[in-house]
């Protein structure tokens, strides 16, 4: 018995140590444990200052396949740090029901950076807003009785709490926060909650607070931040956001000058053009960053990626999230970004020594009514940058007693206070061109484009198939009640769409009446507030649209003597993702809606009996997935017959949902 006793508690001995051996070598595969701390002039990783380079990229905007090749290009780019938001309606799609899997296993996702040598920067938010649906935020909590988002708010409160310790206590189980060996250095509490506290007034403050000394409270063991947060606490830091922060100064003097989001381009709205911005003009923003006494600047984004699925937030964000970062949408280097960015962190490697060296501000010198130079120096190492802050002419200036050339709105990087290693205006890297073939095997289509149906025809081959949605009610799933619902009480934002249909009678009278005053009557319907895509169908033809964030709809309507069905699809494109008040805003249709122009007074709309119906039959049948595509009726588009307006289009590889806006036509991506 005493022998079987010993076995035993040996037996526990070898696993508990097998266990603690595993865990250590799990560990040991990033890094060795070390600490995270921070003085006025930068973090201190492992005992030493650093200066440090962070790409933003956002794990669930690729795919798992994708994230080994990224992970390596942004290292072999220069950065040290990589940073995501943590997002919560991906996470927790359901109240208490996590998903980790995939695109949102975040804990495979953190580990490939460590196991690249690289850091992680988690803001956990759970606010991120990101472009992303709903700012981060799962629908379902708008169901919680008695919510407020973001302000002092018990029941907000308790949800948020569960989802941050949630994601800490994840990190901390698997091994991934710095002093366990693991990538993670930094975290990050709310998201630029400063821009809207003031909405909330006193309450506002309070929950500032919370949240921070409740992050904090949590013991992850490494610094949080707050994004432009000035009234963040002492044991908090705040960061600057924006596309320059050479003026940032923290709102502590035992801080480190950190830019969280350095936004090195930007998102793309339906219909607006692509935006860009220069690699000379980013990367005079950094060096000018680090040249007046920062030492932590993250890409906002590295590499951007695609809004896979409902992702995208807005309303009106595309499904690219391209953000012309240095790794475009596909992972490709978007040249000369990626080269030139590359040169410049090698030259600020090559300053590390002297910046992390100096304790209080660097020397300063006026080179001219324009020009300046920053100077690190100690007794065994200097380095400088020179900036002309002109944005038209070059600049001669002399420094320390040689004369140099410095371009309009540059940045000289001086590494050892004498020789210029990298100028910002003067791009050494290729560029490189990307051509893409509209329908060809190897290309995607990135944006979606607002063609004109007459653009659309003439691109259509015999490989172009249809296949159109009904309109209406189109399952058992439906429902009629009296009254105008709120579309995300509706749809929970299971699906962008929801039909709202109702009968209108028109007499025998009303109709000759219609017909004698044609000129002078013209019945019409009125939406006092709509967002963000209405398309109108009476008797199953389409009358009409409008696109809009809480606009009035006008449509006129022809009806026929007796029973008119009218039938109203309401979309989302994208729930808002920015600004106070987020669960107040909802979506489909406020205020009343009306038929004008009939013999008889106004009819209110809102108070007739209405059927709902969630979604469209093609997407609830998946018919845009590789699996489903093929059990539906597809049919060959044939330039003779315009498509209805409703119509789903598959050509080679990718599917599309084509809606026609009166002269207009949406091409959206539904699935690449
Ligand atoms: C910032 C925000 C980011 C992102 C960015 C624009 O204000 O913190 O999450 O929305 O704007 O791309």
């Amino acid at each position: 018995m005493l022998g079987f006793r010993k076995n035993k508690f040996r037996f526990v001995i070898l696993i508990i140590s097998i266990v603690l051996q595993l865990s250590i070598l799990k560990a040991e595969l990033f890094f060795k444990p070390f600490n995270v701390s921070y003085d006025h002039r930068a973090l201190i990783i492992d005992g030493n200052r650093r200066m440090l380079i962070s790409a933003g990229f956002h794990y669930p905007r690729a795919t798992p396949e994708m994230w080994p090749d990224l992970i390596a290009k942004i290292k072999e780019g220069g950065a040290d740090v990589v940073q995501s938001y943590a997002f919560w309606n991906g996470h927790e799609p359901v109240r208490g029901q996590y998903n980790f899997e995939g695109r949102y296993d975040i804990v495979k996702f953190v580990k490939l950076v460590g196991m690249s040598g690289l850091y992680f920067h988690l803001r956990i938010g759970p606010y991120v807003c990101a472009e992303w649906n709903f700012g981060g935020f799962p629908v379902w909590l708008r169901d919680i009785p008695g919510i407020e988002f973001r302000t002092d708010n018990k029941p907000f409160k308790e949800e948020m709490q569960r989802f941050v310790e949630k994601m800490v206590n994840l990190m901390r189980q698997e091994l991934l926060f710095s002093w366990q060996g693991g990538p993670i250095i930094l975290l990050q509490i709310e998201n630029e909650y400063g821009n809207i506290e003031s909405s909330y007034g006193q309450s506002g403050k309070d929950y500032a607070m919370w949240a921070a000394s409740m992050a904090y409270g949590l013991g992850a063991g490494v610094p949080w931040v707050m994004c432009k947060q000035t009234d963040a606490p002492e044991y908090i830091l705040d960061a600057c956001n924006g596309y320059y922060c050479d003026g940032f100064k923290p709102n502590s003097y035992n801080k480190p000058t950190l830019w969280t989001e350095e936004w090195n381009g930007w998102y793309t709205s339906w219909g607006e053009r692509v935006p860009h911005r220069p690699a000379e003009d980013i990367a005079f923003a950094v060096a000018r960053f680090f040249q007046r006494g920062g030492s932590y600047q993250n890409y906002y984004m590295y590499f951007g990626g695609t809004n896979f699925g409902r992702t995208a937030g807005g309303p009106f964000y595309i499904t690219s999230y391209d953000y012309d970062a240095p790794l475009d949408e596909y992972g490709l280097l978007s040249q000369p970004k990626w080269g030139h960015l590359k040169d410049l962190h090698a030259a600020l490697k090559l300053c590390e020594p002297a910046l992390v060296a100096v304790d209080d501000s660097p020397q300063y010198i006026k080179l001219g009514p324009k020009q300046e130079a920053h100077v690190y120096r100690t007794e065994i190492v200097c380095s400088a940058f020179l900036a002309n802050i002109d944005e038209h002419n070059t600049a001669s200036v002399r420094f320390l007693g040689r004369v140099y050339s410095l371009p309009p709105w540059s940045v000289s990087i001086l590494p050892n206070c004498s020789d210029v290693a990298y100028n910002t205006a003067k791009v050494r890297t290729q560029i490189s061109v990307k051509t893409q073939e509209f329908g060809s095997p190897s290309s995607y289509m990135t944006e979606p484009r607002i063609l004109q149906v007459e653009e659309v025809v003439p691109t259509i081959s015999k490989t172009w198939m249809t296949l159109e949605d009904p309109v209406g009610a189109w399952s058992e799933n439906n429902f009629t009640v009296q009254g105008i619902l709120e579309h995300l009480n509706v749809t929970k934002d299971t699906s962008d769409y929801l039909w709202l249909i109702t009968r209108i009678q028109i007499s025998e009278e009303e109709m000759s009446f219609l017909e004698a005053n044609e000129d002078s009557f013209t019945p019409t319907l009125i939406i006092e507030s709509m967002r963000d895509v209405v398309q109108i169908f009476l008797n199953g033809q389409f009358a009409g649209s409008a696109v809009g964030r809480w606009v009035r709809v006008v449509q006129p309507l022809h009806f026929v003597q007796g029973y008119n069905e009218l039938a109203i699809l309401s979309e989302t494109v994208g729930l808002q993702n920015y600004g106070a008040f987020l669960e107040k805003d909802g979506a489909g249709f406020r205020g009343q809606i009306k038929l004008t122009g009939l013999k008889t007074e106004e009819i209110d709309l809102s108070t007739s009996l209405w059927t709902y119906q969630v979604g469209l039959k093609g997407e609830f049948m998946k018919v845009y997935s590789p699996d489903q595509h093929k059990f539906a009726n597809w049919v060959h588009l044939s330039p003779d017959k315009l498509p209805s307006m409703l119509t789903w289009y598959k050509v080679l590889n990718f599917l599309l949902l084509m809606e026609c806006f009166n002269q207009d036509s949406m091409l959206r991506i539904l699935q690449k």
